[in-house]
Parts: C-alpha cells; sequence; structure tokens
C-alpha cells in the first residue's frame, strides 16, 4: 500500500514541473494577452477622456455639444470626421490657416489650436469632438436659389460625396451638418485667399481653384441652399 502511495507520488512529482511549466506559460500567455487588451481598452478611454478635458477650451466658443455659435462665427464642430478635424488642427497650428490678417475668425481660432502640445493631444480632442452627437443646423441665409444651385452642385460632389460625407482620401470636408453662413465665409476665404495663402496647403488651393468657378455671393448662396436641402434628405 505505502509503496503504491509512494510509487503514485513519484509518478505525480516526476511529470510536475512539465504540467507546472504548461500551466505557466498558459497562464502566462493569457495574462500577456489581457494586460495588452486592458491597455489597449485603456488608451482608448484616456484618449476620448483626455479629449473631453481638452475640449473644455473649445467649449467656450464652439459649444457644449460642439454645435457652432453663430455670433462669434465658431461653426458646429459635431458631424465632423476625427481625420478632418485633425487636419484642419494641424494647420491652424502651422499657419498655414488662421494666419492671413484679414482671416478675423481664423486668428480667433489659431491661438486656441495651439493650446494643444503635441499631435496625441489634437488626436484625442478631434476623437472627442468625433465622437459628439451632430445636429442639423438652422437654415440662416436667405435668397438663395437651390434649383440655381443644383447643377453647380454637380461638381461639389465629386469631392463632397452625395451623401456631403467628405472623403477621407481626398482630405475633404464632410458638409451635412456644416452651418450655412459657416460655408458662405469659408468659400469667400477661399476665393479671396485668405483661407489657403500657402501654395503647399494642396486642399485649399484645390478650393481654391473650385471657387474661382463661382463669380459672386449670389452663385455660393445659390449651391449652399442646395446643400441644405440635400443635407436634410
Ligand atoms: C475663441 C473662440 C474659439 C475657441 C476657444 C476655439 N475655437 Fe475653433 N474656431 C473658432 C472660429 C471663429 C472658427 C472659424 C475659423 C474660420 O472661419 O476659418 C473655428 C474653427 C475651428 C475648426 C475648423 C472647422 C472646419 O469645419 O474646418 C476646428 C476643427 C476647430 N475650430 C476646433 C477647435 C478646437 C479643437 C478647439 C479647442 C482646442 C477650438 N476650436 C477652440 C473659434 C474658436
Ligand atoms: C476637387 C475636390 C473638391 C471639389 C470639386 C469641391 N471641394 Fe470643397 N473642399 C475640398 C477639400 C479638399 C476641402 C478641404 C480644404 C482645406 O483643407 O482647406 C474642401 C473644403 C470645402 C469647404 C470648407 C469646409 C469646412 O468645414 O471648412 C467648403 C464650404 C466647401 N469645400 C464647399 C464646396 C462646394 C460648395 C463645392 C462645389 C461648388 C466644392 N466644395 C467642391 C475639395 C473639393
Amino acid at each position: 500500500m505505502r509503496s503504491d502511495i509512494i510509487g503514485n507520488c513519484k509518478s505525480t512529482l516526476s511529470f510536475r514541473p512539465v504540467r507546472l511549466l504548461t500551466a505557466l506559460l498558459a497562464v502566462g500567455f493569457s495574462v500577456t494577452l489581457l494586460s495588452e487588451r486592458v491597455n489597449a481598452a485603456d488608451d482608448e478611454k484616456v484618449d476620448l477622456k483626455r479629449g473631453q478635458q481638452l475640449y473644455a477650451v473649445c467649449s467656450a466658443c464652439h459649444g457644449e455639444e460642439a454645435h457652432g455659435n453663430q455670433a462669434i462665427k465658431a461653426p458646429a464642430l459635431a458631424g465632423l470626421t476625427d481625420w478632418y478635424i485633425k487636419e484642419q488642427i494641424l494647420k491652424f497650428q502651422n499657419g498655414q490657416r488662421g494666419a492671413h490678417p484679414a482671416d478675423t475668425a481664423g486668428l480667433l481660432m489659431r491661438p486656441m489650436a495651439r493650446t494643444l502640445k503635441n499631435e496625441k493631444e489634437v488626436e484625442a480632442v478631434s476623437a472627442y469632438i468625433a465622437s459628439l452627437k451632430p445636429v442639423l443646423p438652422e437654415i440662416t441665409l436667405e435668397g438663395g436659389d437651390a434649383a440655381k444651385g443644383k447643377a453647380l452642385f454637380a461638381v461639389c460632389v465629386a469631392c463632397h460625396g452625395d451623401k456631403l460625407q467628405g472623403n477621407e482620401q481626398l482630405k475633404t470636408a464632410p458638409l451635412k451638418y456644416s452651418n450655412d453662413w459657416y460655408q458662405l465665409a469659408q468659400l469667400k476665404k477661399y476665393q479671396a485667399h485668405v483661407r489657403g495663402n500657402d501654395p503647399a496647403d494642396a486642399q485649399a488651393v484645390q478650393m481654391q481653384a473650385i471657387v474661382a468657378g463661382l463669380p459672386d455671393e449670389q452663385t455660393m448662396k445659390n449651391v449652399i441652399a442646395y446643400i441644405s436641402q440635400v443635407a436634410r434628405k
């Protein structure tokens, strides 16, 4: 009996280290996987949380929900994609946007972009803004003829998309939730080369070429009136 027990123990002992090693490896492996997953989740959480903290400064002008404030010419940001927001903040930071002396609204925004210390902060606040719920903005412009704007819109569709969703490859702005007064201001700025006065800003240069084909404010209002209709389809 006794020798049997000892024998059993011995045989148990003899393969225990192997088992133990296998068990440890398995546990170690899953712990590693788990901690990687936890870290990834942490990263995402930290980013949005950090983004929310950083957005406190922005909310003073763009609003708590990023629905904009016409009185200070700060547009709605909710409804923009994270990649577009990031791209524009970087342009404000490097002076490709918001540095022209005639660009009063841009000059207001540029120092705000520079409160963001590095690309991680830019990405965090962009992700946070992109997570906010957009609303279709009020129509504020008068006198636009949407029927006349429709033909012009055929040009815009190619880059901004038939649902005004923007295009990441082309770095084209989403327009669906964009304020009409803000769009008009931007078209005028492109036309006057107040937005996009750096030839290295390829996207702005593209828009300047487009607005060169819009002869006057009435034409701009017409196409924006049609864009407002498309946004409500
Ligand atoms: C003092 C008011 C003010 C504050 C604070 C402010 N902004 Fe702005 N922002 C503006 C104005 C005004 C514009 C419009 C600029 C223009 O007409 O080109 C703008 C434009 C933008 C745009 C461009 C939107 C588009 O459709 O291209 C982005 C993105 C933006 N702001 C992000 C931010 C972020 C992020 C913060 C916080 C770090 C911030 N803003 C803080 C006033 C402000
Ligand atoms: C060749 C591609 C292309 C076409 C066509 C085009 N756009 Fe754009 N649009 C862009 C790009 C790229 C940007 C972003 C430019 C930048 O970074 O300054 C832009 C930006 C804009 C903005 C500023 C958006 C913002 O949030 O600040 C408005 C408004 C706009 N486009 C309206 C129009 C209208 C209206 C038409 C048609 C008449 C049109 N675009 C046609 C590529 C295009």
